[in-house]
């Protein structure tokens, strides 16, 4: 997006931004004696870490670094420059490390018996099953063994389609042994999701199950992949493996499709790891952007993992006994850096959850907490929001006495649910970290270091060390004091992505070109007199439901494919449980009669198209579209009418045709 269009943008974006009250601002939890008696961090030393990592950021990294097993340690650490004449993003550039060993083989002397990962299933009543260390390491060598017997070889990328289940962690950190370049895919994409991935970097081979599981439903997996690979494009895919996870029987296509029990039937439980450099690939993750499809964020190897590392370690204060807990499905970034990579290069011991938390009862993820005895939870709001409507009675009949520190990813918390999350699921005796990220970040940015920083509700609160935050209008000037506006990044980190897959282009006119010589994050933010970040939310055309980003440029075009589409256009708008919900003008071919059939038609292709997670919430028929006179669509019209907030239309002068707008907001009165 060019400077101007963003400007342009800037002014009509906020419709959508949570509001902060001034109330909120003040409402402050001081860090509990308590806590911070023990916390890894205290307040005195986040201030000194942050000072020297951004006085000296190669001596800080250095440092952080040296905890790390180096096949060859780095000599330079730092070399960044966002300036776009002279564009570069390499850390410990001339290291050589395997992430494996890092997770894995370095823990194995001290750590092998302790336990790794924790599975619950999604039914209550199958028994938990566990992995120590030393156990994930054979397993992870016996994958990689058969992933290179199969002609996976360094550099060549591998798809994940897999549900929450151990394997999943065992195929990444599989991939990161033998220096595959894994591109995990949710299994909430469809069929078609998947083809767009697997040909967009070209995958050798895809490691699914022949089923997932998700409230006591069943998700065809495999039978999505094999729809996947009947599309166009795909045919890089030599083969498809499949664990057998779930009764349902599945067609295998020989030699194309292996069982992945058979494969790694009789494979050596050791496995040389490839040795790679710094800055070789280590994932492609997809994620929605405000156009096109869904790009390949791509994080390279030392710099990625020893910053997920890091912040695993500092925002969580991680104890040797913790046992962590992430919600999120290794589909998307959390449960890359804070599922697998940031607590197994710590030895920390994993809880993966493959249910859901409503099902059988609104009282499961407390239930699991008290079963394995969880520290350190760590969910989105949109499940906070969802639990706090059921009533406090499913939380209080459970003890949840071994938790001792929450967190918050995805979305804005709003105060409300934090103050439930704190009072009600913590007792208030937890402090609750608000971490804000995003895939291209790698890792937390900002958020409250836990035991140092004292919390604000709905606030993400300061920077971690070595990241360098700051407010723009939407010129690009440099706001300073108590501000709102755009999030920018001054300056790199180890864990920010490096490209967009096959597009380095896109990748520095997606991020860097609104703002040169800046990190453009697209979220709008509030700082306070104190210097709290209060992120408002994204101000490009992405929507962010429950914590998922989903691009309005996606979902219209799965709209138009529709043949009696003519046009459409998506917004988001403020949903109570979800954050945001999507709103979708749908305008149809001369001749064709709107109706309820036709709408469920519309609903259910863009379920295909996209996957279940791409729910229209809302369908509005729109006889034509707000545009400005060169034909542009007037979304700042469309949000507001979405919202509701028809009486804040603003300036409709612009448009080719106004008569548009009153005939959508009369509609909007009926709808
Ligand atoms: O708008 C911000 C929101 O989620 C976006 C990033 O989404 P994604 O790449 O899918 O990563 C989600 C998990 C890291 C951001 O641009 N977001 C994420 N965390 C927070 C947040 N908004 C407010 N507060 C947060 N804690």
């Amino acid at each position: 997006m060019c400077k101007k269009s963003l400007a342009a943008h800037g002014s009509q974006s906020p419709l959508f931004l949570r509001r902060v009250r001034m109330s909120e601002l003040k409402s402050l939890y001081e860090v509990a004696d308590a806590f911070a008696r023990d916390a890894n961090v205290s307040k005195a030393e986040s201030e000194v870490r942050y000072r020297r990592s951004v006085l000296d950021p190669e001596a800080f990294w250095r440092e952080v670094a040296q905890d790390f097993e180096w096949l060859r340690a780095p000599t330079r650490i730092k070399n960044t420059s966002f300036d776009l004449n002279d564009f570069r993003i390499r850390w410990f550039e001339d290291g050589e490390m395997n992430v494996s060993v890092n997770c894995l083989d370095r823990h194995l002397a001290d750590n092998g018996d302790k336990t790794a990962i924790i599975f619950e299933s999604d039914d209550p009543n199958a028994p938990a099953r566990t992995l120590t260390y030393k156990e994930l390491h054979a397993e992870v060598c016996k994958l990689g063994n058969a992933l290179r017997n199969l002609g996976v070889q360094k550099g060549d990328r591998v798809s994940i389609y897999l549900p929450m289940i151990p394997e999943a962690a065992i195929a990444m950190l599989a991939c990161a042994r033998i220096g595959a370049v894994h591109s995990v895919i949710f299994g909430g994409f469809s069929a078609n999701s998947i083809a767009d991935r697997v040909a967009d970097c070209g995958s050798k081979l895809i490691i699914t199950a022949n089923e997932g599981a998700r409230a006591g439903k069943y998700t065809p997996l495999k039978k999505n992949v094999d729809d996947a690979l009947n599309l166009p494009g795909t045919t890089s895919v030599q083969t498809v493996l499949v664990v057998r996870h779930g009764p349902s029987t599945v067609d295998m296509q020989m030699p194309r499709d292996r069982w992945y029990d058979a494969v790694m039937d009789g494979q050596p439980e050791t496995c040389a790891p490839e040795p790679m450099n710094a800055e070789d690939p280590l994932f492609i993750l997809y994620t929605s952007g405000s156009t096109g499809k869904p790009k390949g964020v791509l994080h390279t190897t030392a710099g990625y993992l020893i910053y997920a590392a890091y912040t695993f370690k500092t925002v969580f204060d991680q104890k040797p006994d913790d046992i962590f807990w992430c919600t999120a499905d290794v589909g998307w970034i959390t449960g890359h850096s804070y599922v697998v990579y940031g607590p197994m290069a710590n030895a920390a011991t994993v809880l993966m959850f493959e249910g859901v938390p409503s099902w059988p009862n609104a009282s499961r993820f407390w239930e699991v907490v008290d079963k394995h005895k969880v520290t350190i939870f760590y969910t989105a709001p949109t499940a906070i929001r969802a639990l706090m409507r059921e009533g406090d009675a499913p939380v209080k009949r459970t003890s949840r006495k071994s938790l001792r520190l929450l967190g918050s990813v995805g979305e804005p918390i709003n105060p409300e649910a934090w103050r439930w999350y704190y009072d009600v699921v913590g007792d208030a005796r937890c402090p609750i970290v608000d971490t804000w990220w995003q895939t291209e970040t790698g890792g937390i940015l900002i958020s409250p270091i836990a035991g140092a920083t004292a919390m604000k509700p709905g606030s993400a609160s300061l920077p971690l060390p070595g990241v360098q935050p700051a407010l723009v209008d939407a010129a690009g000037t440099l706001l300073t004091g108590e501000a709102e506006g755009n999030l920018v990044i001054l300056d790199a980190w180890p864990g920010i992505m490096r490209t967009v897959y096959g597009d380095h282009q896109r990748f520095i006119e997606t991020y860097f070109k609104t703002y040169p010589g800046m990190y453009f994050t697209s979220d709008g933010c509030r700082r306070d007199a104190d210097g709290y970040y209060w992120i408002t939310g994204r101000v490009d055309d992405v929507i962010n439901v429950s914590g998922h980003r989903l691009g309005t440029a996606e979902l219209e075009s799965a709209i138009v494919l529709h043949p009696s589409v003519s046009e459409a256009a998506v917004v988001g708008y403020p949903h109570d449980l979800k954050g945001q919900g999507v709103y979708a003008y749908v305008t149809l071919k001369e001749g064709v009669e709107a109706d309820d059939a036709l709408a469920k038609e519309i609903v259910a292709l863009v379920r295909k198209e996209i996957g279940p997670i791409a729910l229209l919430d809302q369908l509005q028929w729109a006889p034509a579209l707000p545009k400005t006179r060169s034909g542009k669509i007037m979304r700042r019209i469309l949000r507001k009418i979405a919202e509701n907030a028809t009486d804040q239309l603003g300036d409709t002068s612009t448009l080719a045709d106004p008569a548009v707008v009153d005939q959508l907001v009369a509609d909007r009165k009926n709808h």
